[in-house]
């Protein structure tokens, strides 16, 4: 029996570059998150947060074999994220996330896990 994935139902790849892309879009536009970023390697961001979305989403495991396990809070340590930043990257990342104009059970089990994510990665308090 064939079993797809979150991956191939939604898309693949091309589904989640556009995401990406419209993501940090928005981060360059934005006062609060464009300063955590680095300044001069947001195409190196956008390649990192893709390749890991695709991977988490039952994709090809490129991320895994780039960077090693994500350990994602151990990663965002070094940068302060406290309410104000979880809050903006999750408006920015909704955006992107409703240009894709996904189904609604789509999107939900999309959009909940980014907000569960972000929820997790605060690391400051207010
Ligand atoms: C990396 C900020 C939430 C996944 C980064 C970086 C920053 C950042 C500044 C470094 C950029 C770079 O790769 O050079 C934030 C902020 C968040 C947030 C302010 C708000 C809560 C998330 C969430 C996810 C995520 C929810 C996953 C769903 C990643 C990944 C990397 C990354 C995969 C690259 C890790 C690596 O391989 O080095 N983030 N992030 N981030 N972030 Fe976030």
């Amino acid at each position: 029996p064939t079993t797809t994935t979150f991956f191939d139902a939604v898309g693949g790849e091309p589904t989640f570059r556009r995401l990406v892309a419209r993501f940090y879009q928005g981060v360059a536009n934005d006062p609060v998150l464009r300063p955590l970023y680095p300044e001069d390697d947001l195409a190196g961001a956008e390649d990192r947060l893709r390749l890991f979305l695709i991977q988490y989403w039952g994709g090809p495991s490129d991320y895994q074999e780039l960077r090693g396990h994500p350990r994602l809070r151990m990663r965002h340590v070094p940068f302060a994220i406290g309410p104000a930043q979880r809050d903006a990257w999750l408006v920015v990342m909704r955006a992107a996330v409703d240009s894709l104009g996904l189904p609604p059970d789509q999107y939900k089990t999309l959009w909940d896990y980014l907000q569960m994510a972000a929820n997790s990665l605060q690391n400051r308090a207010d």
